[in-house]
């Protein structure tokens, strides 16, 4: 039998909960698609700091590293300030493993709401690629004359002529395997980034050379932000630096139906992948059987994808589908009119029933 290890790091809030509807998700897969999944959980996160002052010891890099992806939950804990799990947890992994492509499907499934008018399933259907490993996210700057009236506060933005690269190829070999409109935007800001972005922009038009088959377009950031409430149909594949990625998937998160539904994926694609719900820890509805486990489940359905096990993703993405269209009432947390565990076995039950 085929068989995949899996790390998984439920981590957080609700963290935990969720990953335990999505590992239910992975088992009822693993009957129906005849697929071994062994998981290797890891108990990473705020508690474990809290109790230990552990946040992610070497040894657990070095197994994640060996695994076929890595599932995780959340990470955030309210009695940690906040930037020391983020850097030290999130960030870490994705440095260190070198997963430089966060994956940000945008897809308004049937019967799912989103606040945009008269806009449906056939308008919001697009994927934003975001580079992972660099831009303002590297730490890179410092203080001069701290806590003084004349303090310097200063962030770089390090874009490598490699790691802009990289991305781009990533997201015109993505976007020609979507076969949709082909269509790839970089997503920029060259008005005002004049370093950063003419960068950008000059590896996308010369790797553009080497993709006759797609189209390219750029649009500047704030204008993507304009776009994608108004014309969100435009969409195909988008590629951005790490900050405009994570502020125009939290806006594409809220129009395919918010944080209960979308997942992403941190990818290294010459080494492992880590999955997740891209919401946070959620601690206020932590242990209440309240928050929406779809996101999780939407993860697992992207880690099948990128194992290139085509069949059971989509069995999976049915499953999703039916339990958005036929059971939840809304997708947010304590809406649903089921708990986090019931919604979790709908989608078991609709995997594992062929009608
Ligand atoms: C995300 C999150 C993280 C990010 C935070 C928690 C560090 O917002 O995955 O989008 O900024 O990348
Ligand atoms: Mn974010």
């Amino acid at each position: 039998m085929k068989s995949y290890d899996i790390g998984v790091i439920p981590g957080d809030g609700t963290g935990p909960e969720v990953t335990e509807e999505a590992i239910k998700a992975l088992n009822a897969i693993s009957e129906v698609g005849g697929v071994q999944f062994n998981l290797v959980h890891y108990d990473i996160g705020g508690e474990r700091y809290l109790s230990k002052g552990e946040l992610l010891p070497d040894t657990v890099l070095s197994e994640l590293r060996e695994m076929d992806a890595v599932l995780l939950g959340a990470i955030g804990h309210p009695k940690v300030n906040p930037g020391i799990l983020e850097k030290e947890i999130l960030l870490k992994l994705r440095f260190e493993l070198d997963l430089y492509i966060n994956l940000r499907p945008v897809i308004l499934l049937p019967g799912v709401y989103t606040p945009i008018k008269d806009k449906g399933p056939e308008d919001i259907d697009f994927v934003v690629v975001r580079e992972n490993t660099e831009g303002l996210y590297t730490g890179s700057g410092g203080f001069l004359k701290k806590g003084t009236k004349n303090e310097v506060a200063i962030q770089e933005s390090i874009n490598t002529r490699g790691g802009v690269e990289r991305c781009i190829r990533f997201a015109f070999e993505y976007c020609r395997r979507r076969n949709k409109e082909k269509r790839l935007t970089l997503c920029g800001k060259t008005n005002v980034l004049t370093y950063a972005f003419d960068l950008w922009e000059r590896v996308f038009n010369e790797c553009g050379r080497d993709y006759p088959d797609i189209e390219t377009d750029y649009a500047h950031v704030d204008a993507i932000c304009m776009w994608m409430v108004k014309n969100p149909e435009f969409f195909d594949v988008i590629v951005t630096d790490n900050m405009f990625g994570d502020i125009i998937t939290d806006l594409g998160a809220m129009i395919q139906g918010g944080m209960g539904i979308a997942a992403g994926g941190n990818i290294n694609p010459e080494g492992v992948a880590m999955f997740e719900p891209i919401g946070g820890s959620a601690p206020k509805y932590t242990g209440l059987n309240k928050i929406n486990p779809l996101a999780a489940i939407a993860a697992v359905q992207m880690m099948l994808d990128y194992l290139e096990e085509e069949t059971l993703s989509a069995i999976l993405l049915g499953a999703i589908k039916r339990v958005v269209k036929d059971d939840v009432k809304s997708l947010s947390a304590g809406k649903m009119g089921y708990g986090t565990r019931e919604v979790g076995d709908l989608v078991a039950r609709y995997i594992r029933s062929t009608d």
